[in-house]
């Protein structure tokens, strides 16, 4: 059996931040080809900082460990600083899980980037699911 480092478990056994934000600024939605497991991403922000985060799965304990330190982390970053500390939590968590393991965290990681892109589109006048807001087209 595989061995987790203490703060993983820890995350696992109390996760943080567990649960929908209804009404988010930002959704992210993916899922693990190799388990066919889901993660959702759910993010509210204010100008560029996020001030809630949190997160909805399926997925395995590894899963919803880092996810929870994900979300612990980018509470009160921008948007960018949020990206960079999910790269740098990706260096830090999967060099302590098991080779197997890697595509569990890259869901929240993945779920995070799409919660943010959401949000941009959103500002930017695109649609949620990537078109082009209609009614905002014809107010110019
Ligand atoms: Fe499915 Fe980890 S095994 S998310």
């Amino acid at each position: 059996m595989a061995k987790y480092p203490k703060f993983l478990i820890e995350h696992f056994q109390n996760p943080k931040n567990l649960g929908e934000i209804p009404d988010a600024d930002g959704v992210g939605t993916v899922g693990n080809a190799t388990c066919g497991d889901i993660m959702q991403m759910f993010i509210k922000v204010n100008g560029e900082k996020i001030t809630e985060a949190s997160f909805k799965t399926f997925g395995c304990g590894a899963a919803i460990a880092t996810s929870s330190i994900l979300t612990e982390r980018i509470k009160g970053a921008t948007l960018d600083e949020a990206l960079k500390i999910s790269e740098e939590t990706s260096m830090e968590v999967l060099s302590q899980l098991p080779k197997e393991k890697i595509p569990c965290f890259t869901l929240a990681k993945d779920a995070l980037r799409l919660a943010i892109d959401e949000y941009r589109c959103k500002l930017e006048g695109f649609h949620e699911k990537g078109g082009f807001d209609s009614e905002e087209f014809e107010k110019d």
